[in-house]
């Protein structure tokens, strides 16, 4: 689908690299040229990554960090520039989920799932963003997900953490714009661990699929690609946008 070298020669930091989307999308930029930082709050899954990188012939270091607390995260973006050298993609993917139904949620879930979406996103952009706007260039791509577009059940923190990220990309792209700085989100459909429920659920497998019109679920590896084109130079006239790799759940 590329040629390998899509991404050669750029810095990229993947949040959440350590499983799932976010390790499909630190191997898919591996694999085009890029020096990738997986990073995770769990360093051996990050390591187990950023080495299957190293063995496929990429660059990768693999970085522990809690994208929720600043102070670590300016620790992981100052190990990176050392490691790998100034960041020019920032893909912003760690996630949790604290399910509950609203008038169950407690507070600290409410604000565990806050923390971690979107003031972990505003961390890492924060810290990445002055180096990108002195060299007048970079890519950011945040994962949200169509809970964040439809509305979901049980889980009023997810959703609102994933709206407030499609505004945050859309604020972003329009103030970072002047610098040559491209921001965008990708929806991915059900594909991990994280929805294993929905998948599995006979409670809800089947009506979640029905509103899927590609009708099934998807792998990670085949929507890792959208995250490379929006860190490509195909994509240096894309900007504020919300892409769905999500089967065409969320058409509307
Ligand atoms: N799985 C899906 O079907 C789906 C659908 C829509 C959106 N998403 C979004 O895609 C992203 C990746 O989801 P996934 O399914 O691969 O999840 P996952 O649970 O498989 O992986 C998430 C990763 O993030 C890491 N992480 C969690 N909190 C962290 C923190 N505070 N700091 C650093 N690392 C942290 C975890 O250790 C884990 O490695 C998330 O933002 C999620 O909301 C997933």
């Amino acid at each position: 689908m590329f040629n390998g070298r899509a991404l050669e020669s750029k810095v990229a930091i993947v949040t959440g690299g350590g499983q799932g989307i976010g390790a499909a999308v630190a191997r898919a930029y591996g694999a085009q040229g890029a020096k990738v930082a997986v990073v995770d709050w769990n360093l051996e899954t990050a390591e187990q990554v950023a080495q299957s990188i190293r063995g496929d012939g990429g660059q990768a270091t693999a970085l522990r960090c809690d994208v929720s607390d600043r102070t670590a995260v300016d620790a992981m973006v100052a190990a990176t520039v050392d490691r790998l050298g100034p960041v020019d993609v920032l893909a912003n993917n760690a996630g949790i989920t604290r399910t509950a139904m609203l008038h169950k949620m407690t507070l600290q879930e409410w604000d565990q799932v806050l923390a971690v979406h979107l003031t972990g996103s505003f961390n890492c952009l924060q810290a990445v963003v002055g180096g990108m706007m002195e060299r007048r260039r970079g890519w950011i791509i945040n994962t949200i997900s169509t809970a964040g577009i439809l509305g979901t059940i049980g889980q009023i923190n997810y959703g609102s953490a994933k709206a407030g990220l499609i505004g945050f990309t859309k604020s972003a792209a329009r103030e970072l714009a002047r610098y040559n700085i491209l921001v965008n989100c990708v929806a991915p459909g059900a594909a991990t661990p994280m929805t294993e429920t929905i998948r599995t659920d006979p409670r809800f497998k089947d009506t979640y699929l029905a509103r899927v019109p590609l009708g099934r679920w998807a792998e990670p590896e085949e929507i890792a690609p959208v995250w490379v084109f929006l860190a490509s130079e195909g994509a240096s006239y894309v900007t504020g946008q919300l892409i769905g790799a999500d089967g065409g759940m969320s058409i509307h």
